[in-house]
């Protein structure tokens, strides 16, 4: 499989794309990158590829979740640990509570560009380009910052580089390891209805490692964990460089993340985002919104898999908690019957934000929370599998989306606003979903 050149793929047509002034200094900064080492090995794409093979099939459940826009600011330890720890902890609820494998993966490590409804801001009266991410421009409102930037994608390669390299670290060198649950909440747990339900499941746990350990059972799976990267593949000089012919298969790869993923804005059959990730050997992602009919899911399932390799293809529907009763039975089913099999994700963030009359960008817990209820009736009622969750979260203790356990209100958002793009669910919400998941998949 060859891959066409980054110009016959702008020649196709991508949408979303930064324009840069200046081709001289765009062609350096694709040059650079194309010299850069791999920040993946293709052999992980592979594994994570069986494991989402193992999700199309009903055996395992995918928790993939990060930041909406991750920020080079951002790129911190600590940060870094607070993503992680978060995603930890759900798989750890969820795997124990429900007896699944749970797949984890980061939206983490690449996730800096953002696709946007108009491609200008205006305040007071004053209009610039958008801010699309820190892989393309500034957030600041300044013409300079919001000039589309090639040098940020180098940037995004050296930040990226930077998280991965502690998440490995992290998640082999001993953080992860199952016995340090505790480790990751002690700060919270004590002030929170949900921290202390997790610290309840981790004493249980302890018992049942304190009873492996008195037969003499010590396997490898508690002390390191599996974690993979992903972002949505947006900016095609970026995906383009970092895709690489692997010396083992002689096959492309995408090694800027495990997994890639093609937006809503950016699925369109004919286009460049399409063409490019149908050439990679990745598992990828295509997330589907509430205007995709079942012919263009198999339409794109078709163009991107045509060789129907188990595991190539997640399809992350992004409904809205009041369509996706009426809209995800129909897709499925005539995805079903043309003989696609597919891991099924739920994304509630996306078609449940709107704004607070105070200004804010929010997202109701009970909306997020209502369409995972509705994508496992769904499924429930199908006779499928409800294959995963994907989850726009942080760390810290924010206060972006409304609702929870803790009630924030519209009124509480201006106290800990911090993100660039879309609300994220905070470290109790995200615990909370976590345990809510839980009981409906054991309640299946
Ligand atoms: C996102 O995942 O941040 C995003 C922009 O989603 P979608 O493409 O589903 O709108
Ligand atoms: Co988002």
């Amino acid at each position: 499989m060859s891959i066409p050149s980054l110009d016959d793929l702008h020649a196709i047509g991508a949408a979303q794309q930064p324009t840069y002034a200046d081709q001289v200094e765009r062609d350096r900064a694709v040059d650079t990158l194309r010299k850069m080492p791999p920040l993946v090995f293709a052999g992980e794409c592979d594994a994570l590829r069986d494991k989402m093979a193992a999700v199309a099939r009903g055996e395992a459940f995918l928790l993939q979740g990060g930041d909406c826009a991750e920020t080079l600011e951002g790129v911190t330890a600590e940060n870094t640990r607070n993503k992680l720890r978060v995603l930890l902890s759900m798989a750890v609820v969820l795997t124990y509570a429900a007896s699944v494998p749970v797949v984890k993966v980061g939206r983490l490590a690449g996730q800096f560009a953002k696709p946007r409804s108009s491609d200008t801001e205006t305040r007071e009266g004053v209009t610039l380009p958008a801010y699309r991410g820190d892989a393309v421009n500034g957030f600041d409102f300044t013409p300079e910052a919001r000039r589309h930037d090639p040098q940020r994608l180098l940037d995004v390669y050296h930040a990226s580089s930077a998280t991965l390299n502690l998440i490995r670290a992290f998640t082999t060198g001993g953080y992860a390891d199952l016995r340090q649950m505790h480790v990751w909440n002690t700060d919270f747990v004590r002030n929170s209805p949900v921290g202390e339900r997790y610290e309840r499941m981790g004493a249980e746990i302890d018992r049942a490692l304190a009873f492996m350990e008195a037969i003499g059972a010590d396997p490898a799976e508690l002390h390191t964990v599996d974690f993979y990267s992903s972002h949505e593949a947006l900016i095609l000089e970026y995906e383009h460089a970092l895709t690489r012919i692997d010396s083992r298969t002689q096959l492309p790869y995408d090694v800027s993340g495990h997994f890639l993923w093609i937006g809503e804005r950016t699925r369109q059959l004919d286009g460049a985002h399409v063409e490019l990730l149908s050439r990679i050997a990745n598992p990828i992602g295509v997330k589907l919104g509430p205007t995709s009919t079942p012919d263009d899911a198999i339409a794109l399932y078709e163009k991107l898999n045509p060789e129907r390799i188990p595991g190539k293809v997640t399809f992350v529907t992004r409904f809205g908690a009041d369509k996706i009763r009426d809209l995800l039975p129909h897709l499925i089913e005539k995805v079903s019957a043309a003989g696609v099999e597919v891991a099924w994700v739920t994304d509630p963030m996306h078609g449940n934000t709107f704004a607070t009359e105070n200004g804010y960008k929010t997202r109701d817990f009970d909306a997020v929370i209502d369409e995972v209820r509705g994508f496992f009736e769904v499924h429930r009622a199908l006779g499928t599998w409800p294959g995963g969750l994907h989850v726009e979260l942080t760390g810290d203790d924010v206060t972006e989306c409304v609702g929870g356990g803790s009630r924030l209100s519209a009124a509480d958002l201006a106290h800990r606003y911090e993100t660039l793009c879309d609300p994220r669910l905070n470290r109790a919400q995200s615990l909370e979903l976590a345990f809510l998941v839980a009981e409906m998949l054991s309640g299946r």
